[in-house]
């Protein structure tokens, strides 16, 4: 089969979420919505324009706030009980990936009463009916879950095992940067260099196709331009904004593209020193684009180059170097010795990669020991 592009969700560029949230539910005959989010943000007082707008409206709401980081199924099912039990009609996810991944998995659950989760993960069970209509509003700049037909979640033993359906899809996502005027700059830093690497492995992926370019490249301008903006200075809300666009846009390219070998690394290397997602792929950017630089072509390299602001000079093989001095600039660490990487571990490492599932897709096909050794240069 050939490349395919598809992607149903309702975009909206938003300057206030709560409201055009309410806008969007006025639509609907007599909505009820079951809200998930998680501690932080309620404490960020970042749930409280929703409850108060929704409530203004007449929309009973059901507040679920108890999910944890990389949630496993054990953590999804007190959400969908919750939702189920108030006969919610639609979900609202306000949060980051950890909180749109579980209210895209509790959709799927309140649109098929008597589906196991696990079954399903597993292939022992397929979806048959649609989910329920989910509404993305991301509180982060990253993971691009609001625009992914993807949920991943653990399964009770906390392996995680996404499920992968265009009944994934959020049915809306509400893009409002003042809600990430708040994270403070690491966490900026880290979960846009997310954004930054989905846009160029999707660019550089096999499965690219002219579709995934466009949005690969256009979030490869914009985090280029914002999110040193965003970092060094958090209430810039143009750079704000920029960014949580950005993220949804690259989540497009990545989606439809596929990733590439900084995140077959990363996962293991994550799972292993306990990372924050974004560091791991942040810290292993200059590597990949090292081992990538000879299968990028002159076509390639020129459209890539120009989104991110090179001189005309420039070859595949500064990819690294710009790379290094981005991540520094931004305060974040370059080797992978300051992440926790123990030379010890690196021929595991290096054979978990080759089992994660976007390592065939990377541009330049690498093997357990290319692995390892970039990881040794780079420790
Ligand atoms: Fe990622």
């Amino acid at each position: 089969m050939g490349s395919i592009f598809h992607f149903p969700t309702r975009l909206i560029f938003s300057s206030d979420a709560a409201e055009d949230l309410v806008q969007e539910l006025s639509h609907v005959e007599g909505p009820k919505v079951a809200l998930l989010t998680d501690k932080g943000i309620i404490s960020a007082g970042l749930a409280e324009p929703f409850l108060n707008k929704l409530a203004a409206a007449g929309v009973p709401v059901e507040v679920f706030s108890d999910i944890p980081g990389n949630p496993n199924v054990q953590d999804v099912l007190p959400a969908f009980e919750a939702a189920r039990k108030a006969g919610s009609t639609h979900v609202v996810a306000l949060g980051g990936g950890s909180v749109i991944d579980t209210a895209k998995a509790v959709g799927i659950l309140l649109g098929n009463p008597g589906l196991d989760w696990e079954d399903l993960q597993w292939g022992r069970a397929k979806l048959e009916k649609p989910a329920l209509p989910v509404i993305s509003i991301p509180t982060t700049a990253g993971t691009g879950s609001e625009s992914t037909h993807v949920t991943v979640i653990g399964d009770h033993t906390g392996f995680k095992k996404g499920v992968v359906h265009p009944e994934v899809f959020s049915k809306i996502a509400i893009l409002d940067g003042s809600l990430t005027l708040s994270l403070p700059p690491k966490l900026t830093a880290a979960t846009g260099m997310d954004v930054l690497v989905h846009a160029i492995e999707a660019y550089l992926g096999k499965r690219a196709n002219p579709m995934t370019d466009l949005f690969a490249l256009g979030a490869i301008r914009a985090a280029v331009r914002w999110l040193p903006e965003a970092t060094h200075n958090g209430k810039n809300l143009e750079a704000r904004k920029a960014m949580i666009e950005a993220a949804t846009i690259a989540g497009i390219a990545m989606d439809q593209a596929g990733l590439g070998l900084d995140h077959a690394i990363a996962g293991p290397l994550a799972n292993t020193y306990h990372l924050h997602h974004g560091l791991a792929v942040a810290v292993l950017l200059p590597p990949t684009l090292a081992f990538d630089a000879p299968a990028i072509s002159p076509e390639r390299w020129e459209a890539l180059r120009e989104a991110m602001r090179l001189p005309a000079s420039s070859k595949p093989e500064d990819f690294s170097g710009w790379a290094k001095k981005f991540i520094a600039d931004l305060g974040l660490p370059t080797r992978l010795s300051e992440v926790g990487l123990q030379k010890a571990d690196i021929a595991k490492l290096a054979e978990s990669t080759t089992r994660m599932a976007m390592f065939g897709n990377n541009i330049r096909q690498a093997t357990a020991e290319d692995c390892a050794k970039l990881m040794e240069e780079y420790l």
